[in-house]
């Protein structure tokens, strides 16, 4: 599995490599084929101005590296966001939050001119929906939220010890439509508590690369 994720982060990093500028300034998201990539980076370093990170794993990474770590107010646009994922259909929906990020990785994808999307083979779906979709949820409303997703056909699970970086909880949901992608995203961000899901219908990859290997 490692060396699928460090295939697909050398990938990203060769499309990108003759792209940079001393003015960029990259998105990155969170996860463990984005450490790969923020690897990759360590060498090319030089080349651009810093990055915008999606998560505080990210951010420390970043900074080990000698990387420069911007607030997204301070940057006028990121013109390539790369980033994970939990599943990819065939239209370049995703599922994402397996790390609990989601609703900062969507922020900053929301921001950038091309989103690179880096997975291995396994993310692979036709349709979206195995992988448990993560809803962050503001803690009060956890139960509110919870009854609400039941009753439209899905099956919550607090994560157990997960906060996020804004002090959030996860629900992980079993068993709802996600036929439509777009539909069930803006269905979820209506309720009430609900921070932001991980279905990204609306901020799709423009290119998503696949592990060789
Ligand atoms: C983080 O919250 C997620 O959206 C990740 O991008 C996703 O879980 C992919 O993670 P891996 O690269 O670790 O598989």
């Amino acid at each position: 599995m490692s060396a699928s994720k460090i295939n697909v982060a050398k990938q990203a990093m060769d499309f990108i490599k003759d792209k940079l500028t001393s003015s960029m300034v990259l998105g990155i998201g969170t996860g463990s084929t984005v450490n790969y990539f923020i690897d990759e980076l360590d060498n090319y370093s030089h080349l651009f101005k810093g990055a915008v990170s999606s998560s505080h794993a990210s951010s420390r990474l970043l900074k080990s590296k000698g990387i420069q770590v911007f607030n997204l107010n301070d940057v006028n646009g990121i013109d390539f966001y790369i980033d994970g994922a939990d599943e990819v259909d065939k239209n370049n929906n995703l599922i994402k939050g397996g790390g609990a990020a989601h609703t900062k990785e969507k922020i900053v994808a929301s921001a950038a001119t091309d989103f690179i999307c880096i997975v291995d083979k396994s993310k692979i779906v036709n349709q979206l929906g195995e992988f448990p979709l993560p809803v962050e949820v503001i803690p009060e409303s956890r139960s509110l939220v919870a009854r609400r997703i039941l009753a439209l056909g899905g099956v919550p699970e607090l994560r157990i010890g997960t906060t996020t970086d804004q002090g959030n909880e996860i629900l992980d949901v079993k068993g709802l439509d996600l036929s439509d992608p777009e539909a069930i995203e803006l269905k979820l961000n209506s309720f009430a508590g609900v921070v932001d899901n991980g279905v990204f219908s609306f901020q799709k990859p423009s290119i998503v690369l696949i592990s060789e290997v």
